[in-house]
């Protein structure tokens, strides 16, 4: 089971343009995802603090109001946790090493991986079960930093007409991060006994990728649906004409 809830972003629906200053792609460009990956590089500097025509929330932090996610019966976590006022932070410094695109068909798709250097989650966490055999019962701040991190995005979309307009619709978003290093720094996570708190989080981070195996997916899911509503947000409001040259 999985929650997340994004601040939504009112806005008028009418077809909206793209920021003039924004490159736009050739749909038969032989190299469409070499040219979107910079395309879609420049557009998240420059909306990074949000725009509202468009629909963009702010990306540097990305603010997730609750995400609530557990329940897994095996493995080294089996916990419930509940994260709110989560800020994300580093989403923006991704560059894009490999793309492929093709959006000239009614089933269009884009592929691509990414890398970035560090992510940090800071959020007021809740979190209850067992993290590695140890029975918690925590809550408080939580503080935990991805570093060396790849990301994989595997994308589908369809083209629907709305007001005798193209417009597109991503379908399938799928998302995997994969850091190679992690560190946990979550406060108070044995309620009210601090001392056997360090020492989970002693532990946790003595084994840090076997906790975040547990948690990771789960983290990855959240990311995709979050993500996949910023895309559709923009993509329902600006027609395909508007983000493609032919
Ligand atoms: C995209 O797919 C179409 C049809 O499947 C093909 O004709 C076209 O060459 C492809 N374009 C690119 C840029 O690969
Ligand atoms: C998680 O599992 C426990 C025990 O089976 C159950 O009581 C609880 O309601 C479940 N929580 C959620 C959110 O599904
Ligand atoms: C989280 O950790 C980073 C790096 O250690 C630090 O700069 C930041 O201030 C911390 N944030 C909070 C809310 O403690």
């Amino acid at each position: 089971m999985l929650i997340v809830l994004l601040s939504l972003v009112l806005g008028c629906v009418s077809a909206k343009s793209l920021a003039p200053e924004i490159q736009k792609c050739r749909k038969s460009d032989p190299q469409l995802g070499e040219c979107l990956a910079k395309t879609v590089f420049d557009s998240i500097l420059r909306f990074k603090q949000g725009y509202n025509e468009l629909g963009i929330v702010p990306l540097e932090p990305l603010v997730i109001q609750k995400l609530e996610f557990g329940n897994s019966s095996s493995g080294a976590v089996a916990v419930q946790h509940v994260y709110e006022n989560l800020k994300l932070f580093g989403i923006t410094t991704f560059t894009i090493y490999d793309s492929v695109a093709n959006f000239s068909d009614e089933n269009c798709y884009w592929r691509l991986k990414s890398y970035g250097n560090l992510v940090r989650m800071e959020a007021d966490y809740k979190m209850s079960g067992k993290l590695l055999l140890f029975p918690i019962n925590g809550h408080g701040k939580c503080n935990n930093t991805l570093y060396e991190c790849e990301a994989m995005y595997n994308t589908r979309c369809e083209k629907y007409t709305k007001n005798n307009k193209k417009y597109i619709r991503i379908t399938d978003f799928v998302f995997k991060l994969k850091p190679k290093k992690v560190v946990f720094d979550f406060k108070n996570l044995v309620d009210g006994n601090e001392y056997l708190s360090n020492e989970v989080l002693k532990t946790a981070n003595e084994n840090p990728m076997q906790v975040y195996a547990d948690v990771g997916p789960a983290f990855d899911e959240a990311i995709a649906k979050i993500e996949k509503e910023i895309v559709n947000r923009v993509f329902s409001r600006v027609p395909e004409d508007e983000l493609f040259l032919p």
